[in-house]
């Protein structure tokens, strides 16, 4: 896509990444690809918006040169320091060496760290404005969504907000960029929850904290760096940004999240029985097979979910790994206080259950009596596991209920 005008002297000129696999080198994007948004603002000054990963430099000049010549940049702001955003910085200082960086003091250090520059930084404070002929930007200090020198840039006369990684989602752009134009708003609501689960869940307080810091701004459109630009009902992601954080502060809707992994088939038979009972008290369930499906996907559904069954054997004395894996990474974000209960084969002696009452603990997840079964599940343990399922997803409503 070439440049988009998203308003009067405004420019979408970013970039889809359907080449890198793993985001962060950690979270699987390969299906989805992911976009790199970056801004030009055109007046009297011409500011350059956050950039894009350094694989995207040619392709990121290019689309800047749609729209002014590069070298004429008078500025470059830079509201997030990930190098998905600043990865072209280098290629830039070369050909636009005049332009002035300005970013928070925290992103300032992080420049002479990351790419040794230090010279046409100028740093900017929270509330300090800059004329640019008819258009005026204003920054605000949003530290920790998602690193500490975030900050976010408004133009007070087009009212836009360029929020960086806030309000984003994986997922390429697939021919437009604005929301009111895409056909699957669903896929990218999805992404973004997922990109929120897997970035920046662990700062839901700074979450909180900076959209309460923006509430009264009049906002038109928020133009993020990943994904699509919301102009038709902006309030909406916003909306959707404080439900999410909200999880993590007041509790999470209710709903269970059952994972398993099996090694011969034994586990799975009883996650079937368990799957059961949950359906029949009529509770959302999302199941996920951690042999196969990236923590990246699970977290997301952990992160919305009041509860969480995980089934999985016992492997060498203790919990299967992938299980184990998986666990560890929502353990690592932090997402705290759910209702868990624990179901698994062994063949000669446990070890599993007592990895999960150590993983309950740290968690601080309130867990039920683990329950290990040897060998394959007959006929009367079906029915346990199915009652199993029925009275844990029957208590989290229940909890729902008193809260
Ligand atoms: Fe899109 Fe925190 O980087």
């Amino acid at each position: 896509m070439t440049a988009i005008e998203v308003k009067s002297g405004i420019s979408w000129i970013g970039v889809n990444d359907r080449t890198t696999d793993l985001f962060e080198g950690l979270w699987p994007i390969t299906s989805e690809g992911v976009s790199y948004n970056a801004y030009v603002i055109k007046d009297e000054k011409s500011v350059l918006v956050d950039m894009a990963k350094d694989i995207k430099s040619n392709a990121l000049l290019d689309q800047i040169s749609e729209v002014v010549d590069p070298a004429d940049l008078d500025y470059i702001v830079i509201n997030h320091m990930e190098p998905d955003h600043t990865g072209v910085i280098r290629s830039l200082r070369r050909i636009a060496p005049k332009a002035i960086v300005l970013c928070s003091a925290r992103a300032a250090e992080m420049l002479e760290a990351y790419y040794g520059v230090t010279e046409g930084v100028h740093v900017v404070t929270d509330g300090e404005t800059l004329e640019l002929g008819e258009h005026t930007l204003k920054f605000f200090m949003t530290p920790m969504v998602h690193w500490p020198e975030t900050m976010m840039t408004y133009e007070t006369t087009q009212r836009v907000l360029f929020s960086c990684d806030a309000f984003g989602s994986y997922g390429a752009l697939q021919g437009s960029v604005f929301e009111d134009q895409c056909y699957d708003l669903a896929f990218y609501e999805q992404q973004a929850l997922r990109y929120y689960a897997n970035i920046v869940a662990l700062f839901a307080r700074p979450v909180i904290k900076a959209i309460d810091k923006l509430k009264d701004l009049p906002i038109d459109v928020i133009a993020p760096s990943h994904g699509l630009i919301w102009r038709s009902d902006p309030g909406r992601i916003i909306q959707l940004y404080q439900k999410w954080a909200n999880y993590a502060l007041k509790g999470p809707e209710t709903g269970v999240t059952l994972l398993y992994g099996t090694m011969y088939g034994n586990t799975e038979k009883m996650v079937e029985a368990v799957a059961s009972g949950v359906a029949a008290a009529r509770v959302p369930l999302e199941i996920f097979d951690v042999r196969h499906i990236h923590a990246s996907y699970i977290l997301s559904s952990v992160y919305k979910h009041s509860g969480v069954l995980v089934g999985a054997p016992t492997y060498e004395g203790g919990l299967f790994p992938p299980m184990a894996h998986v666990l560890d990474m929502v353990a690592r974000k932090r997402i705290q206080h759910r209702k868990l209960a624990y179901f698994g084969s062994f063949g000669w002696s446990g070890g599993a259950r007592r990895e999960i009452t150590t993983l309950a603990e740290r968690l601080r997840w309130d867990l039920d009596e683990p329950w290990e079964f040897r060998g394959g599940p007959r006929h009367e343990d079906l029915i346990r596991g199915r009652k199993l399922g029925y009275q844990f997803a029957m208590s989290l409503k229940e909890n729902a209920v008193a809260d």
